[in-house]
């Protein structure tokens, strides 16, 4: 079976292609995967790619991506321009590569006749809400990176209706874990403290603290890719991936100072003005195809720490 992941480089496409690539060495499942990855690298690391990856560098907005989706069987779509506030700065950016991007994709996908098109939206389609947990149908974008992942949902539709493609779209909450991005200037919530911490320079919290998250392991995330792949009852469905359970940042700060045994006092910097008060995911759509998350929180962050100690020590952090 032939997989294309775009965003390949990134934080879950390339432990997606890791999981893949792992998933042929098992003997009981049928399938051999194929992965053929496309990223241009603006985020990504060409480092994060996994052995074994047909690798492009490519602009999802480019037509010449078309020619690399002939004989593929399920397409993983994840590239993005994904930092709310990055996405809040340029907003004409943001729709170029989430929108424009992702109709691209879609048509390509159409073109070369692909099975299923499984794409990312984000749990930021609920900023709004107020309904916790957050079932599916909560939809209350308020952020232009939102705004820009809820036009994907339709395209989807309109190709579903007018070519018979058969879509999923996964809606992650806070997906964490390994290889996720460090570097850059607002990092991911866990992996900012985990490089600080590490480093020994004082971590920033923007705002309270108090906002609470929920947070999801990229390995159970990944469970639920494979899911995707050959189970019929995904098909043309959204679901939440979250872990049901929520957590204060001030909590996540004394999580990963107790797992360091390193208590730095944080800066306190005003909060950002396009963050959700809170997230917490109605998981019971992924839950009745027998999915759940299995990884407890203090085992996801001892990984993801073990990774940055790792980058530290080979000097690329
Ligand atoms: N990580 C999370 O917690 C989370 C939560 C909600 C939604 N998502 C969504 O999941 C997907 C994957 O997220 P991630 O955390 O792996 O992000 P990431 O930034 O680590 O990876 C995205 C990848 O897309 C690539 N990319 C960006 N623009 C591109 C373009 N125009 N053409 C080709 N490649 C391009 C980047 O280089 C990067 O490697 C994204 O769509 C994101 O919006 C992630």
């Amino acid at each position: 079976m032939r997989i294309l992941i775009t965003g390949i480089a990134g934080f879950i496409g390339s432990n997606l292609a890791v999981r893949l690539i792992k998933e042929n060495l098992k003997k009981e499942i049928g399938n051999r995967f194929e992965v053929i990855g496309i990223d241009n690298l603006s985020y990504g690391l060409k480092e994060n790619v996994p052995e074994g990856v047909e690798f492009r560098q490519l602009d999802i907005r480019d037509k010449n991506i078309y020619e690399f989706f002939y004989g593929v069987d399920v397409v993983f779509h994840l590239a993005a321009k994904n930092c709310i506030n990055d996405c809040q700065l340029d907003p004409v950016e943001t729709a170029d590569i989430n929108v424009t991007g992702t109709v691209n994709v879609f048509e390509a996908a159409k073109r070369a006749k692909v099975r299923k098109v499984v794409y990312a939206e984000s749990s930021a389609l609920y900023e709004g809400t107020d309904v916790f947990p957050t079932p599916e149908a909560e939809i209350k974008p308020e952020s232009f990176y939102s705004v820009s992942k809820l036009s994907s949902l339709y395209f989807a539709k309109a190709y579903q209706t007018f070519y018979d493609s058969l879509f999923t779209s996964l809606r992650y909450f806070c997906v964490y874990g390994p290889v996720q991005d460090y570097r850059r200037t607002i990092p991911p919530v866990m992996s900012a403290f985990i490089i600080k911490l590490l480093k020994g320079e004082r971590p920033i919290i923007y705002g309270t603290g108090k906002k609470r998250r929920d947070f999801v392991y990229v390995d159970d995330v990944n469970d639920f890719h494979i899911k995707c792949i050959n189970d019929p009852r995904t098909d043309n469905k959204t679901f939440n991936l979250g872990s049901g359970k929520n957590y204060s940042i001030l909590q996540i700060f004394e999580l990963v100072s107790e797992l360091l045994g390193k208590r730095i006092e944080p800066i306190f910097k005003p909060d950002l003005p396009v963050e959700a008060e809170g997230t917490l995911a109605d998981i019971t759509e992924a839950k009745k195809l027998e999915w759940e998350p299995k990884t407890d929180i203090k085992t996801g962050l001892f990984k993801a720490i073990e990774y940055i100690k790792k980058e530290i020590e080979a000097g690329r952090a």
